[in-house]
């Protein structure tokens, strides 16, 4: 039977959908097994109007709430804590594409629609959803929001922010908030929608969101190239910005030491540039082929010529492209087969970012000698990942336990002092929510403080991340 709250979420959800005990397994441990926690259950409800009777029980008998949607978040803000008292709200059961408005290029999703959906349903009808990250597959549009994703097309259509219209919110007390406009323009007052977004579950549960479709673009062009060096990468960005301005759609670079863990843990994946010290995975969009392989040819062309680029190959089907992006997209996976490791999700300004490696490379291995640095990530953008893996001879919770902090400490400093961010694209969840309250200034974090405690003044929605506790 369980207690009187287990008693009435039943009664609410059916026996089915109140998960317990051995149940909740996969709920309580995070993508990267970093967090493991306890919950008290997981409730999975089927429509808004679920959620909003599940938090006010929750409201009513002061159990605090962590939402989950894909749980492939990166800084552990999707898990519940230790403590056993957290209910996991699950949105995996909304799942529904409500409407695709072809004309107004929107499309209106439950927050459990996995990304991937989206993107089948946009394509469906000739259009594009151009969210893409390597978790496709699984997460979803609520946690896309909730931790506002960036990913790999963010220097051409922005991050889930900006493909976001409207939303649906159940607020900390149990009401509906339909914030569902497919509007480019209203300028009705505060934004409330911008205010969930990037909020990690900590103002409100996502159930439903309008989401901003594009127009297909007639082609696309995929090309790996090789680069000498970090400033031999920017100069090929700078080259390909001027070249092809907003046709460009993708520019990620992977350091040599990120292939050769590639090449350890994925023999399958064909790599087809030989030791390059650094790859630049580079993508165009075009009207048609021909004016694709144009363009392409000329940013690689005159980027030969000017000793950036030492190699390239451009795929040769859509097969062929694919195969390129999956090297990319499986470096978190050959990392988390290396190891636990410490990951950095810095923004930079790019002219910062060759000044920001040297400084690294030239300070981290006196702290840890024999530090092993795995760099990629969307330097179109400015944002990289990274990361540092153990020495070969440490164990990964050695080298956790015992550096983490002072590793944190420097790198986050160079960053801040070039004018960087400690968190491009992944949030702060758990991870880096102490960070957060040292770096952010007092009036920032009182406003932060403030809003919490307004929308949720019981402190029920994930509590201690995002804001530690006062
Ligand atoms: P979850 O992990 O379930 O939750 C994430 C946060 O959002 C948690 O704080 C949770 O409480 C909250 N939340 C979830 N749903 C809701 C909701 N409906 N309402 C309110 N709060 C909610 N991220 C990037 O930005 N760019 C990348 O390129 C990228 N690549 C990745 C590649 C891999 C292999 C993996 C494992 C992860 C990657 N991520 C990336 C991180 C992650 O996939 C994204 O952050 C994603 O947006 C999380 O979605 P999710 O549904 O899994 O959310
Ligand atoms: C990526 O760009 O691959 C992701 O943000 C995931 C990661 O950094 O691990
Ligand atoms: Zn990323």
């Amino acid at each position: 039977m369980g207690t009187p709250f287990l008693q009435a979420l039943r009664a609410c959800l059916g026996d089915a959908n109140v998960l317990v005990d051995g149940d909740m397994d996969a709920y309580e441990v995070d993508w990267r097994k970093r967090y493991r926690g306890r919950a008290l259950a997981v409730a999975r409800p089927a429509s808004t109007a679920e959620v909003a009777s599940v938090v006010r029980l929750c409201a009513a008998h002061a159990v605090p709430i962590v939402p989950q949607g894909g749980n492939t978040g990166l800084v552990g803000g999707g898990v519940p804590d230790a403590s056993g008292r957290m209910l996991v709200l699950s949105l995996a059961r909304m799942q529904q594409v409500r409407r695709v408005d072809p004309d107004n290029l929107t499309a209106t999703v439950e927050a459990g629609c996995v990304l991937h959906a989206l993107q089948a349903a946009a394509d469906a009808h000739g259009l594009l959803f151009p969210l893409r990250l390597g978790s496709e597959g699984t997460c979803t549009i609520g946690g896309n929001l909730a931790s506002n994703a960036g990913g790999t097309q963010v220097l051409r259509y922005g991050t889930a922010r900006e493909l976001c219209l409207g939303l649906e919110v159940v607020t900390a007390g149990g009401e509906v908030w339909d914030g569902l406009s497919g509007l480019r323009k209203d300028n009705t007052g505060y934004d409330l929608r911008d205010l969930f977004i990037g909020s990690e579950g900590t103002l409100g549960i996502i159930t439903a969101a309008t989401m901003k479709l594009h127009p297909r673009p007639g082609w696309t062009l995929t090309a790996l190239a090789a680069c000498p060096g970090i400033d031999a990468a920017i100069g090929l960005l700078r080259t390909a910005r001027a070249r092809l301005d907003a046709g460009l759609t993708g520019f990620e670079v992977i350091e040599g030491f990120a292939l050769q863990l590639l090449a350890r843990h994925f023999p399958q994946l064909r790599q087809p540039l030989h030791a390059p010290g650094w790859a630049v995975l580079l993508e165009l969009a075009a009207d048609d082929q021909a004016s694709a392989e144009r363009r392409l040819h000329a940013v690689l062309g005159d980027a030969t010529a000017r000793g950036l680029v030492t190699d390239a190959v451009v795929a040769g089907s859509l097969a062929q492209a694919r195969e390129l992006w999956q090297l990319r997209e499986s470096i978190p996976l050959a990392q988390a087969r290396e190891g636990l490791n410490i990951k950095h999700d810095i923004a930079l300004p790019v002219s910062a970012i060759a000044d920001f490696l040297r400084e690294m490379d030239a300070t981290l291995h006196t702290l840890v000698p024999g530090l092993r640095p795995v760099v990629y990530g969307h330097l179109g953008d400015g944002n990289l990942h990274f990361n540092l893996q153990a020495p070969q001879d440490m164990p990964a919770a050695v080298f956790l336990d015992r550096h983490e902090a002072a590793l944190n400490q420097r790198v986050h400093d160079a960053v801040v002092a070039r004018g960087g961010s400690f968190s491009a694209e992944h949030g702060i969840g758990a991870l880096k929510a102490a960070e957060l309250a040292r770096r952010k200034s007092p009036v920032a974090l009182a406003m932060m403080r403030a809003i919490r405690q307004a929308l949720d003044p019981q402190g029920l929605l994930n509590p201690g991340r995002v804001l530690p506790p006062a």
